[in-house]
Parts: structure tokens; C-alpha cells; sequence
């Protein structure tokens, strides 16, 4: 039994107040991986061990539900010409296939599992990873095995990350590979598939292309789009029914409206937006247009080298116009809803033991301590991990 909690924020309006389900002077009770209980700590029932959490706020750990962590090298360079005024472009993620191609398996492996472990410090109990830095069978095939060996909860094929430079001026004959040969490889890793839906990436057609082969494949469907500029991405998710459509930087009328009346959840990235000099993703008009988001670190070495979901958290507030309430929720049960995982996001019998205990009385804090080291403690999977 976890004891000693200023405010647990369960996410479960049933069992406290308000939309994230708020107990003041709360307990826990954890059996091997799962939460049985969560209430006052007055009407705690009995257990066989008690820590005392020295009232401190425990939230559901973060649901991380978009990043790329199977990568090697790093683009400090591209940032720092950025910062001096080059705009930000999907080609840079060349420099990132010719790095990991350049590599071990196993050291792939080692670095994919740094980074889970960076992402798990911060707070974050369930994670995300795409494949998207090999695009040749082998290399993307390496990528997915990977990443499914890397300590993450779900694998994203994104073979239609970029078109490989031996495939300059061949953008359909790459396509044939990604919807032929390259799926059939990584299929027994994966559980999504995902399409970059941009200039410099792939266009509407070529996306719908390869959507359609993740339908066939049974897979769920992700889309990058709308990042750099307003386009066919958002468009294209709801209408092919995808579980999720990542960035939604630069969205029309005709996009928010879309989201609104779909299942499609709007994936925000605040700290890639910052990272990139983009302005922040609409957060307050998609949330009062009634459309469903999450909110994700984007974890990557081009566009957003930074895995803590405190601050994008923080930015979501800060940057995207969200409460803290709503940002709270779009990293937990948003996240959950874009990876369609049911037993996460939230703290109530049956949810995955995973919790996040804040240095700090109220989950308020993680917008108002910007950039202060509030994670305390973590669970995952029911075991202390920090
Ligand atoms: O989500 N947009 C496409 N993919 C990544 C960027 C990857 C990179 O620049 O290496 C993103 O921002």
C-alpha cells in the first residue's frame, strides 16, 4: 500500500472528483502488476506493506505514444543551424538512416534501451517507439526487432518515413518494397503502421497507398501530418480511420472539424514544435471544437531530442493554450487512446500498476515548476523502478 498522498489523480471520474477523478489524502493498493484499490486513506484496507509517500501527488505514469528511439548518431549540427535560421525539413532525416544503417545490431539495441530507460527516469510507464531509420528490408526489419526487444510497450512500422536515397526519383518502386516485402518482414514485431505525409515525404496518394496496406495487413494505422504545413494528412487518418494523426501543427477549419466528428485522436508535440520553430499545435481550439488529443514527446534526434514528458506537459499548457488538467489527461488517457492500450492511463482496480509520484502537492505544479525536477518516484508494471 502506497500512503502519505497529498492528491491522487486517478482519471477515473468514478472514483473521485472532477474529469481526473481527484482523492485528497489518498492510498494505493498495488498486487504484482496491477492497482486493487485507490480511496481515502482513512478507508484503506489492510495490507501486508505500507510506504509512506510523504504527501506527495501520484499520478498514472505518462502514456508516451509517439517517438522514434532506434537511431544512432545525432543531428546537434542540423539544431544548431536551425537556431540560426534554417527551417526545419524532412530531409534531415537522411543523416539518421545513413547512421543507424552504419551500426551494430546490438548497438542499436544498447542505445534504444538508454533511451527507454531515460524515458521511464522521467515518469513515463508506457512507451511507444518507431521503426523509420533503416527503409531497406533487413535494416527496417533490425529496427522492429529491436525496438520490440528494447523494453517498449508498442511498435510503430514506419517504413514510409522518407524515400532512401537509392530510391531518389523512385518513390513508387520504394512503395512497392514498404507495401510488399518490408511489411511482411516487420509484421510479427508490430502492431501499427505509420505514413510521414508531407513535402519532401509522401504525398496524399502515395499515403492512401500505403495505409491501405496497413488495413490489409490488419494493422492499426497512424499518420504524420500536417507538420510543416496544412495538407492531406489529417484528412486522410480520419477518413481511413486511424487511430491517431501526429503533429497537427497547421490545420484548416475543414481539419479541426474532421477530428471532432472521428475517433481519430489529435496527436500534439509540443517540444517538437519548439524544437523546430513551428508554431504550437492548436491544443485549445481542437479541444473546444470536441476533438479527442494526446499529447507526446516525439522522442527523435532531427526534430525533438528530448523524451520528458514533464515538459511537454508543461508546454501543452504553456505553448498550446491546454489547462493543466487537460494536459495531464491528454499524456495519460490520451496517449492510452492513441496506442488503443484500455489498462493505462489511469489509477483504479484493474489499471497496470504504473505511477508517477511528483516532488510536489498537486499535479499543478508540473506546468507552474516548469522545467524543475518534480519526478519522485516511478512504478512500472507494479515494480519501483525509480
Ligand atoms: O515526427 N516527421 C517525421 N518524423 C520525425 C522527425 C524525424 C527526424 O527529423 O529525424 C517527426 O518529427
Amino acid at each position: 500500500m502506497l500512503q502519505g498522498i497529498s492528491q491522487l489523480v486517478t482519471n477515473d471520474p468514478a472514483v473521485g472528483e472532477g474529469p481526473l477523478g481527484l482523492i485528497g489524502d489518498a492510498a494505493v493498493v498495488l498486487d504484482g502488476d496491477r492497482v486493487v484499490w485507490v480511496g481515502p486513506r482513512v478507508s484503506a484496507p489492510a495490507a501486508d506493506r505500507a510506504l509512506d509517500l510523504g504527501q506527495r501527488a501520484v499520478l498514472p505514469g505518462w502514456v508516451d505514444s509517439h517517438s522514434h528511439l532506434v537511431f544512432a548518431g545525432d543531428r546537434a549540427a542540423e539544431f544548431t543551424a536551425r537556431m540560426a535560421g534554417r527551417p526545419y525539413e524532412a530531409g534531415g532525416i537522411g543523416t539518421t538512416v545513413a547512421a543507424t544503417r552504419g551500426v551494430e545490431r546490438t548497438e542499436l539495441l544498447r542505445l534504444a534501451r538508454l533511451r527507454v530507460d531515460e524515458m521511464v527516469r522521467g515518469g513515463t510507464t508506457t512507451i511507444e517507439t518507431k521503426t523509420g531509420y533503416g527503409l531497406t528490408v533487413p535494416d527496417e526489419t533490425t529496427s522492429a526487432a529491436v525496438a520490440a526487444e528494447s523494453g517498449v510497450d508498442v511498435v510503430t512500422f514506419l517504413g514510409a518515413h522518407v524515400v532512401p536515397p537509392e530510391f531518389d526519383g523512385d518513390p513508387q518502386g520504394y512503395l512497392d518494397l514498404v507495401c510488399g516485402p518490408m511489411l511482411q518482414a516487420v509484421a510479427r514485431y508490430v502492431q501499427f503502421l505509420d505514413v510521414f505525409c508531407e513535402d519532401g515525404a509522401f504525398d496524399g496518394a502515395q499515403t492512401r497507398r500505403v495505409l491501405a496496406a496497413g488495413q490489409r495487413a490488419g494493422l492499426g494505422l497512424k499518420v504524420h501530418g500536417n507538420q510543416l504545413r496544412e495538407g492531406e494528412g489529417v484528412r486522410l487518418a480520419v477518413e481511413h480511420g486511424a487511430v491517431s494523426v501526429d503533429h497537427c501543427t497547421y490545420l484548416s477549419d475543414r481539419d479541426v472539424d474532421a477530428l471532432a466528428g472521428s475517433t481519430t485522436v489529435a496527436t500534439l508535440l509540443p517540444a517538437c514544435d519548439l524544437s523546430t520553430r513551428q508554431p504550437p499545435a492548436p491544443g485549445r481550439l481542437l479541444v473546444d471544437a470536441g476533438a479527442r488529443i494526446a499529447l507526446a514527446s516525439n522522442c527523435n534526434p532531427g526534430s525533438s531530442y528530448t523524451s520528458s514528458m514533464n515538459l511537454v506537459v508543461a508546454l501543452g499548457v504553456l505553448q498550446c493554450g491546454l489547462t493543466a488538467e487537460e494536459a495531464v489527461q491528454a499524456a495519460t488517457t490520451g496517449g492510452a487512446a492513441a496506442l488503443r492500450l484500455p489498462d493505462v492511463g489511469f489509477l483504479a482496480p484493474g489499471a497496470r500498476a504504473d505511477l508517477h509520484v511528483l516532488d510536489a502537492p498537486s499535479y499543478e505544479y508540473l506546468a507552474y515548476r516548469v522545467g524543475m525536477p518534480l519526478t519522485r518516484a516511478v512504478w512500472r508494471r507494479g515494480a519501483r523502478v525509480v
